[in-house]
C-alpha cells in the first residue's frame, strides 16, 4: 500500500477490504480526458490570477499531456491505492514534475473536480446521442418517403382499425425520436454550467476566476452555489431519464419489427446481418437484435431508479454515496448508443425488406373501410345511426360471401339498400387512406406535409449534430 498524497502514513492502517470497496478507479478512469482538461483549465486560471507562476503552469501542462499520452497508449498503471482517477493523475503528475504538481490542487477539491469531470463527460454524451438520433430520424424518413402509397392496416388494441400508409406509421417514430433529441438538447442547455471552483462546498479564500475557467471549458458560465454544485447530479438523472424514454421508443419500434417479421404478419424480412440462426432449428431467423434492444430497456430503467434512490436521502453537500453515480450512467449511455447504432443499420440495411404485398393483403381482412361506408352514406343524407346500421349489414353480407368489405361491388351494396348502390368507391382501401387529409393524417397529401416538416426540423438541427 502506498502513502496518500495528503497522508502522513497513518492511513496505511486502512483495511484492504475498505481500500478496494472505496476505490472508483476501476470505472472512473473513463473520465481521464475530462479530468486532464479540467486540470489544465484550472491551472491556467490559477496562473492568470497570480496564484501559481508561469513555470508551474508550463510544467503542469506538459506533465498532463504526457499522462494523457500514457493512458491512451495503455502505458499508464492504474492502482487501487490511488483510489480514483483524480488521485491517480495527480500522483503521477507529482512524480513527473515534483512541486509544481503539488500546487495544482490549490483552490480545488476532489468534490468540485469529480462534479466537473462527470458533468463534462455527460454533456458530451448528450451531444453524441443526439448525433445518432439525427441519423435515425433521417433513416426512418428516407424509408417513409418511399412508402407514402404503401398500405398497411392501422391498429388500435392490436386489432385492424383503418388503412394507413407505411409512411404514416414510420413518421410516428420520427416524431418520437425528434422529441428525444429535444429532451437531450434541453438537458445540455440546462446543465451547461461549471462547478469548478466550488472547492469542498463553501468556495475558497483564494482569488480565483470561476467565470474564466468555465469559459475555457466551453460552459455557459459558473454554477450559482458551491454547496449545490458539489452534490448536484441532476445532469446525470436527466441523461438517465432521457435515455429511458428514448430506449422505450426504440423498444416499441423493435417490438413491431419482431411481430412484423413473424410468419403470422410477414410484413418485413430483417436483413440476415441482424438476425441469428438456431442451434437446433435450421430454418430459424431470429430477430435477436430487436429483442435485445427491447430487453435492454429494463437495465436503463434500473440505472435511473438506482441513481434516484442514491440521491433521495443525501444531506448537503458531498457524500461518498455520490461515487455510485457513474456506473449506471456509463451503462445506460453505452446501451442506448449501441441500440441506436444497431437500429439505424438494421432498418437502413438494403437487405431489410418490407413485404408490401403482405401488408396490402392484411388490409383486406377486418373490413377496414366500414367507417368510410357509413361516412359516405351520411354525406348522402342518411342519418348517421341508420348509416351505421346499414354498414353493419353490408359487413355481414361480406362475411356471408367470404369477402372483405373492400371487395364488394355496387350490386352487393344495392342488395342491402338501393341508396348505397353508388357508394362502392368508398369501400376502396387506398381511397380510404387518402381521404384522411387532416393535418397529421395519413392521406398522401398530409403525409407529404409531415415529411416536409421533418425536413425543416432536420435543416435546423441536423447540420449542427451531423458528424
Ligand atoms: N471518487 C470520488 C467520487 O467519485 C471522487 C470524490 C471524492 N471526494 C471525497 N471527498 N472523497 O465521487
Amino acid at each position: 500500500m502506498s502513502a496518500k498524497l495528503w497522508g502522513d502514513g497513518g492511513e496505511e492502517n486502512v483495511s484492504k477490504l475498505l481500500e478496494e470497496f472505496n476505490a472508483s478507479i476501476g470505472f472512473d478512469r473513463a473520465l481521464y480526458k475530462e479530468d486532464i482538461e479540467g486540470s489544465i483549465a484550472h491551472a491556467e486560471m490559477l496562473q492568470k490570477q497570480g496564484i501559481i507562476d508561469a513555470n508551474d503552469l508550463q510544467a503542469i501542462r506538459s506533465g498532463l499531456e504526457q499522462i494523457k499520452g500514457e493512458i491512451e497508449r495503455g502505458e499508464f498503471e492504474f492502482k487501487i491505492a490511488d483510489e480514483d482517477i483524480h488521485m491517480a493523475i495527480e500522483t503521477r503528475l507529482t512524480a513527473l514534475i515534483g512541486d509544481a504538481g503539488k500546487r495544482l490542487h490549490t483552490a480545488r477539491s476532489r468534490n468540485d473536480q469529480v462534479a466537473l469531470d462527470f458533468r463534462l463527460w455527460t454533456l458530451r454524451q448528450n451531444a453524441a446521442i443526439n448525433a445518432l438520433l439525427i441519423k435515425l430520424v433521417k433513416t426512418a424518413l428516407t424509408i417513409a418517403k418511399d412508402h407514402t402509397k404503401t398500405l398497411i392496416p392501422g391498429y388500435t388494441h392490436l386489432q385492424h382499425a383503418q388503412p394507413i400508409s407505411l409512411a404514416h406509421h414510420l413518421l410516428a417514430y420520427c416524431a418520437m425520436f425528434m422529441r428525444d433529441f429535444e429532451r437531450f438538447d434541453s438537458s445540455y442547455v440546462r446543465n451547461n454550467f461549471s462547478p469548478l471552483g466550488s472547492a469542498a462546498l463553501a468556495g475558497t479564500p483564494h482569488n480565483i476566476d470561476r467565470a474564466a475557467a468555465a469559459k475555457a471549458l466551453g460552459f455557459e458560465r459558473a454554477t450559482l452555489n458551491a454547496a449545490d454544485s458539489v452534490s448536484d447530479r441532476d445532469f446525470a438523472l436527466e441523461i438517465l431519464f432521457n435515455a429511458s424514454v428514448a430506449q422505450t421508443h426504440l423498444s416499441r419500434l423493435c417490438e413491431e419489427l419482431i411481430i412484423w417479421s413473424s410468419s403470422e404478419f410477414g410484413f418485413i424480412r430483417i436483413s440476415d446481418r441482424f438476425t441469428t440462426g438456431s442451434s437446433i432449428m435450421p430454418q430459424k431467423r431470429n430477430p435477436d437484435a430487436a429483442e435485445l434492444i427491447r430487453g435492454k430497456t429494463g437495465r436503463i430503467f434500473g440505472d435511473l431508479i438506482g441513481l434516484l434512490t442514491v440521491m433521495k436521502g443525501l444531506p448537503l453537500a458531498y457524500n461518498k454515496d455520490l461515487q455510485e453515480d457513474k456506473e449506471g450512467v456509463f451503462d445506460a449511455v453505452k446501451t442506448l448508443k449501441d441500440s441506436l447504432k444497431i437500429t439505424i443499420e438494421m432498418i437502413g440495411d438494403k437487405e431489410t425488406k418490407f413485404n408490401v404485398n403482405n401488408m396490402r393483403a392484411a388490409c383486406q381482412k377486418g373490413h377496414l373501410t366500414a367507417t368510410d361506408l357509413a361516412d359516405a352514406a351520411t354525406r348522402k343524407g342518411i342519418a348517421f345511426r341508420e348509416a351505421h346500421h346499414l354498414a353493419r349489414k353490408v359487413v355481414a353480407l361480406a362475411d356471408q360471401k367470404g369477402l372483405d368489405l373492400s371487395e364488394l361491388n355496387a350490386a352487393d351494396l344495392a342488395q342491402i339498400d338501393e341508396r348505397l348502390s353508388d357508394l362502392a368507391p368508398s369501400l376502396d382501401l387506398f381511397a380510404s387512406m387518402n381521404a384522411r387529409k387532416s393535418e397529421g393524417g395519413t392521406a398522401q397529401s398530409a403525409v407529404l406535409e409531415q415529411i416536409q416538416k421533418v425536413e425543416n426540423w432536420l435543416a435546423v438541427f441536423g447540420e449542427v449534430y451531423d458528424s
